[in-house]
């Protein structure tokens, strides 16, 4: 399963809340890597104290199609339970494109269960477009203001209409909802997706992520029923 934190502007709370996220997930979950798909000037890495290296190797692993799965594992690093492909840096946004990302998220997706994706903000980059194509779910991160909600509704629109992403998978946070101009049952109605609270402050965050997390795995757990039972229903010949 593919997880992307995602939104229309910066600074939203992306990083963060992917990183919480992905840290949750332990609880329920083996095999989660947090994926920083943010180029030119990511953070995963500064936020668990890791150095950003150069990923030069996976280029030209690509272009040469030598091992794709070697190059990406010797970025992998192990920190508080979970694994951590740190970013893309300015070097690496010169030269990555699409097909560097896809193959990228092919070696995580076939070597863990979760992958959770921190994107860059927007619908500027290649690897947003590479991994908002891959994913099972997107977080649109949004600050509670009516800007903030309207830019990402715009967003989404272009994702769906011109990526081919569909609506579906979409689901918003309203982060640091403090001072809040805007409910999360305003933003969903202008929306038309659910939409989550995260409230203000770091004890705040966890309790909020994981409660989101808890019904995202329920979720998950209710449709891979529900596919076990129309297969049993078909075995059955029943239609
Ligand atoms: N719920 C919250 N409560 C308090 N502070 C928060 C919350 N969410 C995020 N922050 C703070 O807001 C700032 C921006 O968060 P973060 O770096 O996660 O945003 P981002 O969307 O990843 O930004 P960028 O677009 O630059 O990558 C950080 O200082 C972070 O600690
Ligand atoms: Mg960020």
């Amino acid at each position: 399963m593919v997880i992307s934190f995602w939104s229309a502007g910066g600074g939203t709370g992306k990083t963060t809340l992917a990183a919480a996220f992905a840290l949750a997930l332990k609880k329920y979950k083996k095999d989660i890597v947090l994926a920083d798909f943010k180029e030119v000037t990511p953070h995963v890495h500064k936020y668990f104290g890791i150095e950003l290296r150069d990923k030069s190797n996976i280029y030209e692993a690509v272009e040469n199609g030598s091992s794709i799965a070697e190059a990406v594992n010797e970025h992998l690093q192990k920190k508080q339970g979970i694994w951590i492909l740190s970013g893309f840096g300015m070097n690496d946004f010169a030269k990555f494109e699409e097909k560097h990302f896809s193959a990228v998220l092919e070696v995580l997706k076939n070597e863990f269960e979760h992958v959770v994706i921190d994107t860059s903000a927007g619908i500027f980059f290649s690897s947003t477009y590479t991994a908002l194509k891959n994913s099972d779910v997107i977080f649109a991160v949004a600050a509670p203001s009516v800007w903030s909600i309207e830019d990402t509704a715009q967003m989404i629109d272009f994702v769906s209409n011109r990526w081919g992403v569909e609506k579906e998978r979409f689901k918003a946070i309203l982060n640091a909802v403090d001072k809040e101009e805007i409910d999360a049952s305003t933003a969903e109605k202008i929306l038309e997706i659910k939409t989550f609270n995260v409230r203000y402050g770091p004890k705040n965050i966890i309790r909020d992520v994981s409660k989101i997390a808890e019904f995202l795995l329920k979720k998950d757990t209710e449709r891979v029923i529900d596919i076990k039972k129309a297969e049993e229903a078909k075995s059955f010949g029943i239609n």
